[in-house]
């Protein structure tokens, strides 16, 4: 698990028990998985470079800072969307590609629906952003689609990650660095992260 990086907080570990409790309403787990998310950005863009200029004061000149890199937000459809608002909070700047993956319920493997992406993506630093890395086949799939298009600088931001999804990607994309707010037990017979907290796009937008 060294590309994994969980992030150790007491208030991500608050807010992923309010995800995880299945008496939290879809309005609710908007709610908190926007304000989760706002916490892991500062983890998850933590080494991003800056730019150095002077800056006046009313009283006086003194050091100020732009952000050097360009930031690529990938949110992979549906569940993702449920935490760009809060990246685009932080980083009103970032540009936002778009990946329409789901997992086929039977066979678990990822299908492709749909990409869109901001050009530079080989100079920018892109985050990939989907509450669920189960058994990692579509943040796979997405990192692939990525790489083909030249990105350089990529790591994906989660809530919760499956030991089983850690490892495939580690295998097929060792260069991508994993955020998580926690990493969780194992996969059921179904494939659903245990102990979890469901399906993250059924839960966001109540289907
Ligand atoms: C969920 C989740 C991930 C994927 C993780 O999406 O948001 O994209 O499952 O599973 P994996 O690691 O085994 O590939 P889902 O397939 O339910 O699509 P949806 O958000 O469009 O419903
Ligand atoms: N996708 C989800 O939304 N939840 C899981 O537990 C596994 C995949």
């Amino acid at each position: 698990m060294n590309n994994l990086h969980v992030i150790d907080h007491p208030l991500v570990k608050r807010d992923v028990s309010l995800l995880r409790a299945k008496s939290t309403t879809s309005e609710d787990f908007r709610i908190v998985l926007r304000r989760l998310t706002s916490i892991m950005v500062y983890e998850v863009t933590k080494d991003i470079r800056l730019d150095s200029h002077i800056v006046e004061t009313p009283l006086e000149k003194t050091d100020g800072f732009t952000l050097a890199d360009e930031v690529i937000l990938v949110p992979v459809l549906r569940a993702g969307l449920g935490m760009l608002e809060a990246y685009l909070g932080l980083l009103p700047n970032a540009k936002v590609g778009h990946v329409g993956v789901y997992r086929d319920e039977a066979t678990l493997k990822p299908v492709d629906y749909y990409a869109k992406f901001p050009p530079n993506l080989s100079q920018s630093v892109v985050i990939l952003i989907d509450p669920m890395l189960a058994t990692g086949g579509s943040a796979s799939a997405a990192i692939s689609y990525l790489e083909e298009r030249d990105a350089k600088n990529i790591r994906l931001n989660c809530v919760v990650a499956a030991p089983e999804g850690v490892a495939l990607l580690e295998k097929e994309h060792p260069k991508v660095r994993i955020y998580a707010a926690v990493l969780d037990r194992a996969l059921n017979k179904s494939g659903y992260i245990v102990p979890g907290l469901g399906d993250a796009g059924d839960r966001i937008y109540g289907t």
